[in-house]
């Protein structure tokens, strides 16, 4: 999929530019929005990426929602067999140790896995995205895997910097769309 990986590195470039403040401020913004609407208030299991470099951050809102007494689950990922292990964070003095990719995941003798069948809502990281929902990540499809795993009311909410939705992008079969992707500047939904 050449044009996927033409788009991923000219978005990647863009958001790796960024600085650390501005990533933090529309970070605070996205998730504020987050936070407010029905599919956050109404969800009891979320999964929620760990985030590196300058993705959307998620920290402050995995701390919300502990303190929220949410079911916190994070990715543990399975380089072998390119899954991801959902695993459940109780605190965030859990042990972590930083991923072959660079986030912090659960130590693998201290997984707590979660099945995907519990989740209410999981909160997607991404590279690119369109307006119609779609949705383009590293390019391996471990997220496409573990969402297709989800149970039909469970809702897939995708956040970025407004610049990562372009009008259209190129999707395959096996590519699961977004109920939602919120920016700092929009809120997408169909
Ligand atoms: N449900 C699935 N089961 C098995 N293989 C899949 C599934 N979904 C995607 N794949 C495979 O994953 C590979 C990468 O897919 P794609 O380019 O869409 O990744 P991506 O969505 O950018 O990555 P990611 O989900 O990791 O962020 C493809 O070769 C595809 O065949
Ligand atoms: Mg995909």
């Amino acid at each position: 999929m050449e044009e996927k990986n033409e788009l991923r590195k000219k978005i990647l470039a863009l958001r790796n530019s960024m600085d650390k403040d501005e990533a933090e401020e529309k970070s605070s913004i996205i998730m504020e929005k987050l936070t407010q609407t029905e599919e956050y208030n109404q969800s009891r299991v979320v999964f929620v990426y760990m985030d590196f470099n300058n993705e959307v951050k998620t920290m402050p809102l995995i701390e919300r929602m502990l303190s929220e007494k949410k079911k916190v689950v994070i990715p543990y990922t399975d380089t072998v067999n390119t899954v991801i292990i959902p695993s459940e964070l109780k605190s965030t003095d859990d042990d972590l140790v930083l991923s072959k990719f660079g986030y912090l995941e659960p130590v693998l003798e201290k997984i707590r896995p979660v099945e995907p069948e519990e989740f209410d809502l999981v909160v997607v990281p991404g590279v690119v995205f369109d307006r119609k929902l779609n949705r383009i990540g590293f390019g391996k499809g471990y997220y496409d895997r573990i969402l297709a795993k989800l149970k039909k009311s469970a809702k897939a909410l995708a956040v970025a910097y407004d610049f990562q939705v372009l009008d259209e992008v190129p999707s395959e079969d096996y590519d699961v769309k977004m109920d939602m992707i919120i920016t700092e500047k929009n809120i997408y939904t169909n």
